[in-house]
């Protein structure tokens, strides 16, 4: 009898099979494999022989409903629930979109240290750790070595966990997440947004076509998704400002944007929507004033559909050495560790741009869920390290 794997089901139909698979945890089924449309898999064995693989103890995850934290708590086997699997499909099925896209596009994957000396995204969020009595910390991002790297490879990106320690319980955040961030020699902030656009419908249009079965499982309605196609609206962070005091937000000129803002600016438009040109004073020390207003900066977030909020922040970078060593002083961030990054404009500087994708977020809003935290397999959250 040849044991098959419940994922390769459709070569036997008609033959008699022993099956294993995830959802054929404690026991082994022989029997011959039928076509039917009514089960949910659209298989159905009809089994001659069982065989128990395992004795296991009362399962503690039932049919009914647990609270979240329970289930959180028994992540380690909540994971084998049909949703969740779904949800850690559609990750595994964006992380390849994402590659692909950008291989093609003639991109080198570089992967850059999670233990660094400096921060990239201020230091409130820091997570330090001690480095042989020296001081390190858990990146934020790995963009500042991203641009090294563009002057040696051109088009470069990284993808692995990044890290903030941010003291905030909302549905957008996690301590640990994995971010891919982009960098491109010669590229100015407009075709920065270009290369954004295409990349994010790529994923979400491969998402519709290679995550079908996982979508319809999560009941996810499509309609907005089958929507996000090049090119995106584009709003300054100005007429963004004016669009949400007309519809009652309390934000006033010179502020971030809040979450609500987020969610009631993507209700205004039927694609994802560019924020660009924010204050230069609310964003990171590198981003590249714009020359017609250098109050303004050379910058854009990029906002899902349906209230899902930001997915992508990137920015034009400051290609002048005066420039950033005058940002350094107004950011109040120390240079010496800073010094290999000034290098990088001390001997031989280029306009470049780049931006960073949170792949949690992303998942969150293709596959619909209420909190990102579903969108890795463990979680990190302000009050959880476990399992
Ligand atoms: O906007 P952020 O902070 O941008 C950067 O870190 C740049 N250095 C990236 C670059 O230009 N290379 O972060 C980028 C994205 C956000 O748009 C969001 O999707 C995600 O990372 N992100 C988070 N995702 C989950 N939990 C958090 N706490 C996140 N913080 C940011
Ligand atoms: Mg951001």
């Amino acid at each position: 009898m040849q044991c098959i794997d419940v994922r390769k089901v459709d070569k036997f139909v008609g033959k008699t099979v022993c099956l294993q698979g995830w959802a054929y945890n404690f026991r082994s089924s022989t029997g011959t494999v039928k076509k039917e449309p009514r089960s949910p898999s659209g298989y159905e064995l009809t089994v001659s022989d069982i065989s128990v693989v395992y004795r296991a103890e009362a399962y503690p995850i039932a049919k009914k409903e647990h609270g979240t934290e329970f289930l959180f708590d028994h992540r380690h086997l909540w994971v084998r629930s049909s949703r969740q699997a779904a949800v850690l499909r559609i990750r595994d099925q964006v992380i390849w979109s994402l590659r692909s896209f950008l291989r093609e596009r003639g991109f080198t994957l570089t992967d850059t240290p999670i233990l660094t000396p400096t921060s990239c995204e201020g230091t409130t969020t820091l997570f330090e750790t001690d480095y042989f009595g020296e001081k390190a910390y858990l990146a934020q991002s790995g963009q500042l070595y991203l641009e090294a790297l563009a002057a040696s490879l051109g088009k470069v990106y990284d993808f692995g966990p990044t890290f903030r320690a941010e003291k905030s319980k909302t549905r957008r955040h996690l301590m640990e997440f994995w971010m891919l961030d982009a960098e491109v020699a010669f590229m100015h902030h407009d075709e920065s947004l270009e290369l954004q656009e295409a990349l994010i419908e790529r994923v979400v249009q491969d998402a519709l076509t290679q995550s079908a079965k996982e979508l319809t499982l999560l009941e996810r309605d499509v309609v907005h998704l089958k929507n996000v196609h090049a090119p995106f609206h584009r709003i300054t962070y100005d007429d963004a400002v004016s669009l949400l005091k007309e519809k009652g937000s309390d934000i006033t000129l010179g502020q971030d944007l809040g979450a609500d803002d987020e969610t009631k600016l993507s209700e205004e438009f039927d694609r994802p929507v560019f924020i660009t040109h924010y204050p230069a004073a609310i964003k990171a020390f590198y981003m590249k004033p714009d020359p017609m207003n250098p109050t303004r900066a050379l910058c854009a977030d990029l906002i899902a559909t349906e209230g899902y909020g930001e997915i992508i922040g990137g920015s034009e970078r400051i290609d002048d050495l005066a420039l950033l060593e005058r940002r350094f002083k107004e950011h109040k961030l120390p240079r010496k560790p800073f010094e290999w990054y000034l290098d990088l404009r001390r001997y031989g500087s280029f306009p470049h741009s780049g931006f960073g994708i949170g792949l949690e977020r992303v998942v969150t809003w293709i596959a619909g869920l209420p909190h990102v935290r579903e969108a890795i397999p463990f979680p990190r959250l302000l009050n959880r390290l476990q399992p």
